[in-house]
């Protein structure tokens, strides 16, 4: 079995001075990569004045352990932010290989609660986040041919989790974002994949009950986000769910649905609805042209 090495690569993971990023980068760093560990050091909801500490400490920890590791400090949600990182990361090592894009907020509040100010800052953070870093960073790796993306999504959104509408919001979009960027990334050899993690960390605490929170290890998902990086991994737009040791993945299917000859009525629609909204025999599609086979192939059926 090959090694999954990260030697002569260049990483950006944001967020990475604390939680799963933290995780994420030690191991990189572990496997042999220089690593750019980018954190604002701000509150869990994105509140106060941000720090230093928590990014330089994990340099600090990559360091003692022999490895290699830049701090940088800047807010992912602003488009100078994410050159920066970007910049960081050219300026010390010249290239980057590896991005993750993790940082994070959570403002949880139900709809009918949910003030603008609290939608826009996670929003901000999360899906104008992975724009404003991985921008700049697929425009280097699109130069080298080579890449590996990883942007961090929750079943919250694509799934789906009570009093987070801004969040779930935020984090399909980021699924969004890297069903195309998987599309344009293809022939740079930019693969762009999406992690679905669920880890006891600051973000969870007061979320999951205190026996999952300490068995739900952050450790349990780096590895899934180590091989998603490698050069050894080929998939792209792969939605992988990690937590306490069980991986799978989750994607957007479609289901085979029905076709009308004629424009049909409501009633007509009311009529056929079991097919129309079946999954049975559902099919992931990498691409909406791949969709046309399937819509031409789809039962025809008759207006009452
Ligand atoms: P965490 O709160 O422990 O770590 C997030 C880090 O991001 C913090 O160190 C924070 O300072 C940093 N950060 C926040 N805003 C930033 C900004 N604007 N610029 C730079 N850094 C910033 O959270 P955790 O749990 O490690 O989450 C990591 C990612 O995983 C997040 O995107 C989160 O939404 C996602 N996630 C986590 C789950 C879990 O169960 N822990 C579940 C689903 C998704």
């Amino acid at each position: 079995m090959s090694k999954v090495d990260f030697t002569g690569r260049v990483a950006i993971v944001t967020g990475a001075g604390a939680g799963l990023g933290r995780d994420y980068a030690l191991e990189l760093a572990k496997r042999g990569a220089k690593v750019v560990v980018n954190d604002l050091g701000g509150a869990r909801d994105g509140s106060g004045e941000g720090a230093s500490a928590p990014a330089d400490v994990v340099v600090e920890e990559i360091k003692k352990a022999g490895g290699e590791a830049t701090a940088n400090y800047d807010n992912v949600a602003t488009v100078d932010g994410g050159e920066n990182i970007v910049k960081t990361a050219l300026d010390a090592y010249g290239k980057v290989d590896v991005l993750i894009c993790n940082a994070g907020i959570l403002r949880d509040k139900s709809f009918a609660k949910l003030e603008p100010e609290n939608w826009d800052a996670v929003i901000a953070v999360h899906l104008r986040g992975t724009y404003c870093v991985a921008k700049p960073a697929f425009i280097n790796m699109k130069e080298n041919g080579y890449g590996r993306i990883l942007v961090t999504s929750s079943s919250s959104g694509v799934i789906g989790n009570f009093g987070q509408t801004n969040y779930g919001a935020a984090k399909m979009g980021i699924a969004g974002l890297a069903n195309v960027l998987k599309l344009e990334g293809a022939k740079y050899n930019i693969k762009v994949n999406v992690m679905l993690p669920s880890a006891g960390t600051r973000m969870t605490e007061d979320v999951m009950p205190p026996e999952a929170f300490e068995s739900m290890k952050v450790e349990y998902v780096t590895p899934a986000a180590m091989y998603l990086c490698s050069e050894q991994c080929q998939d792209t737009g792969l939605y992988i769910n990690a937590m306490s040791g069980y991986y799978s993945r989750s994607n957007i299917m479609t289901g085979p649905g029905v076709r009308f000859e004629d424009v049909p009525t409501a009633e007509d629609i009311m009529e056929n609805w079991e097919a129309i909204s079946s999954l049975e025999g559902a099919q992931y599609f990498g691409q909406t042209g791949e969709m046309m086979g399937m819509v031409m192939k789809a039962p025809v059926v008759k207006k009452s």
